[in-house]
Order: C-alpha cells, then structure tokens, then sequence
C-alpha cells in the first residue's frame, strides 16, 4: 500500500473543498480527494446564486433575521452574523477568480429574489450560478503548484490514533484511507490536517435534486472516528423539482418563483399558494413543499404545475436560458407553458458539529460546507445561503490550520491498509438491492411529513440492513459502490435517530404526533 504525505488533505472539490484549499495553498502543500471527476457535486449543479447584502436599503440585520425565521429560531446567531457579515467579502473574492455574475442595470450585479428573503439578495449567472463558481475554483486551484488535485479517491476511513502502528485511543485525525476507482487499490493519504468538504447526505432518499454521489460519506466518517453529529432530522425538500419519468432530479430554481412564477393545481388552473401563506410562492421552502405534498396528496394529483408563461417571452428567455433550453428538449416551452413540479429532498442542514473556525470535536479534524453543521441553518435553510456558507467556512478552516499549525501533532507511523481477510465480492447484487431499499423506505417513512410509526418502520429496516451491511463490509474488498452504502445506512440511521429524538414540529421536521413546536430551540446532538 502507498503512503501519500501532505500537509493538509481536503476531502471534496466542491465549493468548500476547493475554496479551502486556494486560502491554504500559499503556505502549505494540499491534496484534494474527489470521488469522482472534479465538479460533480452539488456546486456545479447549483442554479439560483449567493445569497449576499448588497441592495440599497438592505442590511445585514434584515439577512440574519430573514435566516432565523426560515431556520424556525433553531439557527446559532453567532454563527449566522458571523456568515452574514462575511458575504459580500466572499462574493468579491469569487468575482476577483473570474466568477462573471450577471451585471445590474444600476447596480453592480443583478440581484435576484428567493423565498424567505425580504429582500432583492441573490448574485448569479443566469440560472447556472454553481456551474461557472466550481469553474473559477477548479482554474484557480489547478493553476497553484501547491494543490495536487486527486479526482477518481474514494475516502473509505478516516485515519485515527487505532491506525497508528502503535495502537493508541488519541481522538487526532491525521488524514484518510481511500481507494483508487481505477486501480482498486487502498492508498492513506497523510497529513497534519484534514478538512471534510464531502456536501451532504440526498441520495438517502429516493428523489432528490442532489447528484450521484451525495451519499453522506463525511457525516459517516466523522461519525465512525468519533465526532458529534447535530440536527440530521433537519432535510430540505426543495418545492420544485421537474416532474419527469425520465428525469428524475432536475431542478426548476426557485428564482423562477423569485421573478413571479405562480404554483397552480393542473387541473383546475387555481393559484394555491395564497391558502397557505401571506408570502405565497415566496414563503419559505419548508411551506412550500409541504403545501405541495398536501395538495398532491389531497387530490390525487401526480405533481402541481410552477406558470411563468404571464411574463414577458424575452424575459424568461434571458433569466433563465438553460431551463428554458432544457425544458424546450423536453417538449415544454416555459414561455407559453407550465412546468410539472413535485417536491425533493434537496439539502442536509444537519451534520458534524462545527465552531466558527470550522473545527470538529476531533483535534485535525475541519469540516465545511454542506457536510458541516455550523448552526447556519437551523432548522430549515433559506434559499442560497448554503454555497455562501461553503465559501465563509472553507476560508475559516484555512485560517484556523495556518493560525494553529505549530500545535497540531505531526502524523504517528500508520499501519497500511488490511486486506488480509477479504476477498471479492460474490454478490453485487445485494448491494444495488440494499441500496434500492433505503432510499424508498426513506422517502415513504422519514420524508416530508412524519408519524413516530413510520420513523420507527424505518428504525426496524435500518437496524436489519446495518447488520447486513456490517457482515457483508467484514467479508469483501471495499469497491466504491460498497463505501457508498456503508455510509448511505449509517446516515439514514443517524436521520431517524435523530427524528424519533425530536417531539415536536420545527422548520422542516413535521411530525403529526406533535404539530407544535416547543417554546425553547434545542439543537438535537447524537454523541458516538
Ligand atoms: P459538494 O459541492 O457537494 O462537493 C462534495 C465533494 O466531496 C465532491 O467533490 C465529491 O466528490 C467529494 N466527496 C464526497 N464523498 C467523498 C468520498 N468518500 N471520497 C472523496 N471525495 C468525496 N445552494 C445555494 O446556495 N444556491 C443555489 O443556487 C443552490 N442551488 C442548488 C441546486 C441543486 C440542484 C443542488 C443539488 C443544490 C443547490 N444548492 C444551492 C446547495 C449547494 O449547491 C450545496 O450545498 C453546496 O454546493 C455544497 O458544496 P460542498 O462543497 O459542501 O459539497
Ligand atoms: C434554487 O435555485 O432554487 C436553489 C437555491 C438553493 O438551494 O439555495
């Protein structure tokens, strides 16, 4: 097996992943693990922008207080002021790599509008915001001699203290075990520090806006090395999803509803939103989807229509010019048509519990970005305030590894990889059918709306599956499909655990056997 050293080893190249390691690489060597090609998580795929204080007559007082009651007061204000008042710092730096964000007619940048927002906030490239920040990033990183980036390394483990080639219980982490999707072969990947940047945990479900790989593999590694992991019961269901048999996560943004979309039912043509809420189609997620959900469910319907036909056909065009094209592929022009949407989990707003430097519980350990629980988000998160919080926090780890370098222990000697006890995998098939099961009975126990019944269905599964899982992990060589997995049940059972823990009904958490939400916010925190 091949020892890899470095100083610091970032897991993901996303916007985290990527944003910590440009702030670190004028001092220190870095390696940045992706599990696939460089861009394919959740930040390339991101459409409506970054949320930010920059409209006249804005103010950051108004961005807090717009991102605690969408978070239904469970936010860390702390950690929200620190957020908000680094956004447009942040914003300036991307424009600085390159990110061309669409200009104002008065202003510098065109502001668009989000639900939950009392303001005109979000900076964007037309409606692919996330495609043209991981391109900026991904140039300024390969351009730095310092960074080595590694896509095609799948993180298995992190590396602890039990992997020292002396045993030894130190909580440090010093780096990951990961293995090499065109090889198959186990490399540790060593160093000083180490940041996970892994995005979060939506493939847990059955539909979901989130790409292929947002299997939840950080949130699991932190869990298994010993970090705390907070308010996973917390998954957002973005309201608009298309709805088509054959595509099944694409996402319509939510700007669209920003620029005065309506959401109607498809068969009668009503505008529903207002039954729901004074804000209608720009109330926050939360509502929204479970308005949907509810409508969907009252009348049988397949999905609800999302109408922006009323506005002018130039105008669509021009904001939102991938959707239009995507959806005239699909036989729907957006400027005389509406739009089939179902609800889908869309974002994990609970994960490792971090501090304001992005430190975990374990010395060495950082995790920033959707991975994270930052107390950002609370229990629900406003629209665009996840990529801002990749850039803050990805750039805290930065500053916080290099402000404390001297006091973090070099690397132990490291056992290599064991493989003595495996063999090849004599079944794949349990894998794909283990993995088929999750994801649905996720969708149909833990989703949306909840029963303590159906989140303790859940549990039954989850605990016979883990044992599967477990025996099956024990026996064969790792394959990425199979690491995925792994980590796929411990999230799902981490999900449940902490729904079942929850007696009340906060942001997105919406339980029928308590509707109310309790007078005091308490994070729900899940010890090892
Ligand atoms: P990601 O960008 O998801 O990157 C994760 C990285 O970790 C990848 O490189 C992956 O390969 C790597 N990785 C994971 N596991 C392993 C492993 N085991 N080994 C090695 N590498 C691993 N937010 C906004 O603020 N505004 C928006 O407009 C917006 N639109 C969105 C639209 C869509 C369709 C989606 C899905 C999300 C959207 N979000 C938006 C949310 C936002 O995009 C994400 O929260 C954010 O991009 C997460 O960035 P990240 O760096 O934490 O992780
Ligand atoms: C969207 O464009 O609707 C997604 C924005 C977000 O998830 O923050």
């Amino acid at each position: 097996m091949t020892a890899h050293h470095f100083d610091v080893i970032i897991i993901g190249s996303g916007a985290a992943g990527l944003t910590a390691a440009i702030n670190l690489a004028d001092k220190f060597k870095v390696a940045v693990l992706a599990k696939g090609a460089l861009s394919d998580g959740s930040t390339a795929w991101a459409q409506g922008g970054i949320a930010a204080v920059l409209e006249p007559g804005d103010t950051f007082d108004s961005h807090i207080e717009d991102t605690i009651v969408a978070g239904a007061g469970l936010n860390n204000r702390k950690t929200v002021e620190f957020v908000v008042e680094n956004a447009p710092d942040a914003i300036e730096k991307l424009a600085e790599l390159g990110v061309p964000f669409n200009a104002g007619e008065s202003e510098r940048w065109h502001l668009t509008r989000e639900g939950g927002h009392s303001h005109r906030r979000i900076v964007h490239v037309n409606d692919a915001t996330g495609w043209a920040v991981q391109q900026a990033l991904e140039k300024a990183a390969n351009d730095h001699p310092n960074i080595t980036l590694i896509p095609d390394m799948v993180a298995i483990d992190l590396i602890t203290g039990r992997h020292g080639e002396t045993y030894s219980v130190a909580p440090n982490v010093w780096g990951v075990y990961a293995v090499s999707r065109k090889t198959g072969r186990v490399s540790s990947y060593i160093a000083r520090a180490t940041i996970l940047a892994t995005g979060g945990a939506g493939r847990t479900y059955l539909y979901s806006t989130a790409p292929r790989g947002a299997t939840g593999d950080g949130i699991a590694m932190a869990w298994r090395a010993g970090a705390r992991v907070s308010n996973m019961e917390f998954n957002q269901f973005h309201p608009t999803c298309l709805y088509n048999l054959d595509i099944k996560n694409f996402l319509i943004t939510e700007a669209l509803r920003g620029e005065g979309a309506h959401l109607k039912i498809p068969t009668t043509g009503e505008r529903f939103m207002p039954r729901f809420d004074e804000r209608a189609e720009l109330a926050p997620r939360d509502i929204v989807a479970r308005a949907i959900d509810h409508e969907i469910k009252r009348l049988g319907l397949d999905f609800v229509h999302l109408d922006i036909s009323h506005k002018p056909a130039d105008f669509i065009r021009e904001h939102f010019p991938n959707i239009h094209a995507k959806l005239l592929g699909l036989g729907i022009d957006i400027t005389r048509d509406p739009i089939p949407v179902v609800p889908a989990q869309h974002y994990t707003c609970g994960g490792v519990l971090t501090d304001l430097n992005a430190r975990t519980d374990l010395p060495g350990l950082y995790a920033a970005g959707e991975v994270a629980q930052s107390g950002l988000h609370g229990a629900n998160r406003l629209a665009s305030n996840s990529l801002l919080e990749c850039f803050v926090f990805g750039a805290a780890a930065a500053r916080d590894i290099a402000a404390n370098w001297d006091d973090l222990p070099p690397a132990p000697a490291i056992r290599p990889w064991d493989e003595s006890r495996v063999s090849d995998s004599d079944e794949e098939v349990v894998v794909q059918q283990c993995w088929r099961e999750i994801r649905q009975f996720m969708w149909n126990f833990v989703g949306i709306v909840r029963t303590t019944k159906r989140l303790e269905r859940a549990k039954h599964r989850i605990d016979l599956l883990r044992r599967e899982i477990a025996d099956y992990y024990g026996h064969f060589r790792v394959t990425p499909d199979l690491i995925e997995l792994r980590n796929l049940v411990e999230v799902a059972d981490l999900i449940v655990r902490s729904a079942l823990l929850r007696k009340e009904s906060r942001g997105l958490h919406y339980t029928l056997d308590y509707p109310n939400m309790l007078p005091n916010a308490r994070d729900t925190v899940l010890i090892p």
